[in-house]
């Protein structure tokens, strides 16, 4: 299981030292959770504060896209230094158009379904993905309770994917913790999300570590 702590639970007075002592901790990711006001009912940060970050770690930036029209925002969250550019299927964008921006900067691409949004909206652009990342709360805030009930989309995209011969990775993201990581690598996820569960904890490297063995 590789882990990402969601850079939103961070102390943003000390940005570049959070990042620092997550990478330290044996962070695989960094997941970054942008949000607009608009798409999702908070506003949290943008491009310039992700380039702000970049230097502090080598590890990939995982950019979470919660707004409305990210077409006219991935050139910047590129030249950020975004490593993985997901965002929503529920956007107002174009998705496929969406996709094709992200790829031709060289940047993996990802789409994310919010909890009502069921496995097989994503289907039709499957062959174009290297993430699907499956929300298990209500985007917007961090600290919510984990949806279990979320969980069988999981084998409904490896099964899709698996029959079109495709590869991808699938990422879990909300209310992830010790008490709920088991379900999620049972489930079949290779990268969960926890912001709360990792940057609130009094040892980063030891919670990792707990959350890394209690898939095992
Ligand atoms: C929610 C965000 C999550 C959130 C995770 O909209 O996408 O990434 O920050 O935080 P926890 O792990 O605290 O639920
Ligand atoms: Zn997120």
């Amino acid at each position: 299981m590789q882990i990402a702590p969601s850079f939103l639970s961070c102390d943003f007075s000390k940005m570049g030292e959070e990042l620092m002592r997550m990478d330290k901790a044996g962070a695989d990711l960094i997941h970054l959770d942008v949000m607009d006001g608009h798409f999702v009912p908070n506003i949290t940060f943008g491009a310039p504060v992700i380039k702000w970050a970049r230097p502090y770690t080598k590890l990939p930036f995982d950019v979470h896209l919660m707004i409305s029209e990210p077409h006219r925002y991935i050139q910047d969250f590129v030249q950020a230094g975004a490593d993985i550019i997901t965002f929503h299927v529920e956007c107002d964008s174009n998705i496929d158009e969406t996709i094709s921006l992200i790829e031709k900067s060289g940047v993996k691409p990802g789409l994310v379904i919010k909890p009502n949004t069921p496995a097989s909206s994503v289907f039709p652009y499957m062959d174009r993905l290297y993430m699907v990342l499956v929300m298990t709360v209500e985007p917007g805030f961090g600290g919510q309770s984990f949806m279990a009930d979320m969980l069988p989309k999981v084998q409904e995209l490896k099964e899709y994917a698996k029959n079109i011969g495709k590869d991808i990775l699938i990422e879990a993201d909300g209310g992830i913790n010790e008490n709920t990581i088991k379900q999620c690598s049972d489930a079949g996820i290779d990268i969960c999300v926890s912001g709360t569960g990792v940057f609130k904890a009094d040892d980063a490297a030891l919670a990792i570590d707990n959350l890394k063995k209690l898939c095992e």
